[in-house]
Parts: C-alpha cells; structure tokens; sequence
C-alpha cells in the first residue's frame, strides 16, 4: 500500500530548476530505453517553454514531503499542427508534457494527474480531456489506452515527433493512482 502523501500545486519560480532536472531525468530514462521521444529537445528552448508556462499559470507540480514527484501542463491550447477546426479545439483541456520522477514511478500517479486534470476539464465544461503522444511509442499508446482514452488518430506532422491524438470524456475518472492534495484549485479561488 503505498502511504506516502502527495499534493498538486501551481508552479512557482523556484519549480523551475528541480522540473529541468525532472526532465533531464525523463530524457535520459527515455534514451537508455532506446526510445527517441523527445531525444531532440532543445534544453535552452524547454527552458524557455518552462518559464513561459509557469508565467501562463498552466504548469503544475506534484510534491511528495516536499520533493517534487511529477510535473503536467494543462492548459485550453489545442496545438493546430494536429487538432483540425472539426475536432472542436475549444470542447477539450489538452494535457502537455506530463512527467513522473523515477522515484515516483509506478504508484499511478500519472493515472491520478489524469483524472485531476478531467475534473478541472468537466468543471470548466469541457466535453474532452486530450492530448499528443509520441508518434511511434507503442508502449506509451498503450499506456493511455489503459487509462481509458482512445485514439482519435495519428496526425504524421513531418516536422514533429509527437502526433498521436488521445482523448478521454471529460467526467471519466480511472480512479487509481494515490490520492492528490488540490492545492492548485484552493490557490486560483
Ligand atoms: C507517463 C508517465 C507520466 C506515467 O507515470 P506513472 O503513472 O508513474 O506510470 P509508470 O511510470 O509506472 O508507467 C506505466 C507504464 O508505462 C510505461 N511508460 C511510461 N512512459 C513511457 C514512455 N514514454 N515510453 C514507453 N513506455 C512508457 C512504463 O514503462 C510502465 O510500463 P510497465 O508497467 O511495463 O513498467 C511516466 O512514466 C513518465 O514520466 N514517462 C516518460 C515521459 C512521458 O512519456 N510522458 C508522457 C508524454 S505524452
């Protein structure tokens, strides 16, 4: 049973540095898995996206006892190199470069951000929870198949490597995953 205590909260200045380094650390477990997602990234430009997102109020954190845990953007950007007009970008919250610390792998909490993320899309009035997956990561479309989204398609983008369109109704909950403290919907009231 895992026991431990984790909160979700806005991003703070201070985020910045120990989320590079929780993404430094997603790269390379992603490269010794041989994989290529996200193997491109520039790390002055993910910095800049960082700091851009953190001062759009789109960037969370999850903390264990202090430590950051994981990280997830969401935000109402429907990224137009992949949803067309027709998918109704504005019906959805769309979740971005969701991370979880090695150390905090596999408790589900991943599967946890997800369904925080749906209900702040269901509260918002949202009818979907989307996202883009790495193009060719098989195991990462199973991942979210698992999770209760289906593929709406894949968007081959010549220039990008992610494309792989997911989406969840908005008031479906997987319901595992510990327990996250909401301290981001306190703090935006
Ligand atoms: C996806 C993620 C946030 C989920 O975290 P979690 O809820 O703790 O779940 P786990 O890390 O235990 O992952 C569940 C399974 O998916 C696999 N998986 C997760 N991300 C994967 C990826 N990018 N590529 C291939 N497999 C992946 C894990 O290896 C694990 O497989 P296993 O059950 O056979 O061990 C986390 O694994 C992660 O940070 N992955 C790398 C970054 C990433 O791909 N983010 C999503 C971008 S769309």
């Amino acid at each position: 049973m895992n026991l431990a205590r984790y909160a979700i909260r806005q991003a703070a200045d201070a985020d910045v540095e120990p989320i590079m380094a929780l993404l430094d650390e997603t790269i390379a477990w992603l490269k010794e898995r041989r994989l290529d997602q996200w193997q491109g990234n520039n790390r002055k430009r993910q910095r800049a996206h960082v700091e851009t997102d953190l001062a759009a109020e789109t960037l969370f954190v999850v903390e264990r006892d202090a430590a950051l845990g994981a990280t997830i953007r969401l935000d109402e950007f429907a990224d137009t190199d992949f949803w067309r007009d027709e998918d109704d970008r504005a019906a959805a919250l769309y979740v971005h470069r969701m991370a979880v610390a090695r150390s905090d792998r596999g408790v589900g909490l991943g599967s946890a951000m997800l369904d925080w993320a749906a209900e702040r899309a269901e509260a918002g009035e949202r009818k979907w929870l989307r996202l883009d997956a790495w193009q060719t990561n098989g195991a990462l479309h199973l991942y979210y198949k698992n999770l209760g989204f289906e593929m709406v398609r894949i968007e081959p983008v010549e220039y990008r490597g992610s494309g792989a369109l997911f989406a969840r109704p908005a008031d479906y909950r997987h319901g595992d995953g510990p327990a996250l403290i909401d301290l981001a919907r306190t703090d935006l009231e």
